[in-house]
């Protein structure tokens, strides 16, 4: 039988961008956990005829949700804040899901906890209800399997894993996928994105939505990686549109950033073979990262591509261009001093 759309389109082109390097190029990402998330509430019982689905999301799970919903006939609520981009916020709305926009952020957390503050009123609301909540759901990490047996299917051992870190779903999720069938070989590279706290830096603000957070989400899992790069906004962008100049992979800001570090571990690491997750497409950044007028404006333009990181010995020093760190598979804990984080 032939799938639903989300189905069909869930699993990601897998792409060759070089000798040792390979893509993952999803239309949207988020489709895998959207769907695992609400395929398992449904095999526990948890998805009842009338129950309200209901999640905090500005950007691309909150429009896996909306077409997963659709399809299933399910209401669901979206808690955002006024940075959605409106012809998202038109898409979701055309899907049938109810956008509520937060108006301030909170004081500590910015506009992510007042995000989660409205979701707890929401929920109380409605009694029942059923809340995904991807940043600390299993099943989110739980629906890659697939993606690490789609990925050794077409191109056999993967020795380096690269990706942007959000929720840490898809990061940690494949690695470990990858790591159960061949091993603890596969070195697993986050990127993320200075002024983000994943990694311990400290709180700031960020253009690049996606990869990197103000609050630390229970499903990152720290111990999975064993590099973190930090990745300018300036650099990301510019990233983005020599991903789409140089092999006409038209994506998002995040896989522009994530394949920058990725071709340079491949070319570090020429023996080994380099995969990187290109998590959505450029649409979405049509008036923005593809528009040099809007990056001279907003002073994010970069002419040149840096060709390799600096690298750090803490986190409190990567930034504010491209760095990176040794993790080395520790601990949050091991790495950043308790009281150090934001
Ligand atoms: C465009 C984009 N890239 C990357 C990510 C990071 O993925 P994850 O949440 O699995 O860490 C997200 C997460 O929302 C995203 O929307």
């Amino acid at each position: 039988m032939a799938p639903t759309i989300t189905g069909a389109l869930e699993l990601p082109r897998i792409v060759r961008l070089g000798p040792n390097l390979y893509g993952a190029a999803f239309t949207l990402m988020k489709l895998l956990p959207a769907r695992h998330i609400l395929d398992r509430a449904d095999g526990e019982g948890r998805l009842e005829p009338g129950t309200v689905v209901i999640e905090s999301t500005s950007g691309t799970f909150g429009l896996a949700l909306a077409m997963e919903c659709r399809l299933r006939g399910r209401a669901l609520v979206l808690v955002s804040d006024p940075a959605v981009d409106p012809r998202l916020r038109r898409r979701l709305r055309d899907l049938g899901a109810a956008v509520d926009i937060v108006a301030e952020p909170a004081s500590v957390g910015g506009y992510q906890q007042a995000r989660l503050d409205r979701l707890a009123e929401l929920r109380a609301r409605h009694p029942r209800h059923f809340w995904p909540a991807q940043y600390s759901n299993p099943d989110n990490p739980g629906a890659y399997d697939v993606l690490a047996e789609l990925l050794t299917s077409a191109i056999g051992r993967v020795d380096v894993l690269v990706g942007p870190v959000g929720s840490g779903g898809s990061m940690c999720g494949t690695a470990a996928a990858l790591r159960a069938g061949v091993g603890d070989a596969v070195t697993a590279v986050a990127v993320d994105t200075p002024g983000s706290v994943l990694f311990g830096q400290r709180d700031a603000p960020r253009w690049i939505r996606g990869l990197g957070n103000s609050l630390m989400p229970p499903n990152l899992d720290h111990s999975a990686f064993d590099e973190v790069h930090w990745v300018s906004d300036r650099e990301g962008f510019a990233a983005t549109r020599a991903l789409h100049r140089r092999h006409a992979l038209y994506m998002g800001p995040t896989s522009g950033a994530a394949w920058m570090v990725a071709s340079w571990k491949a070319r570090a690491e020429p023996d080994r073979r380099v995969v990187v997750l290109l998590p959505d497409e450029g649409h979405r950044y049509q008036d923005t990262v593809y528009d040099d007028a809007w990056l001279r404006r907003q002073g994010l333009g970069l002419r040149r591509l840096p060709n390799r990181p600096v690298e750090v010995d803490a986190p409190d020093d990567g930034g504010p261009e491209w760095s990176w760190l040794r993790w080395d598979r520790r601990r949050f804990e091991a790495v950043v001093p308790r009281g150090a984080a934001a």
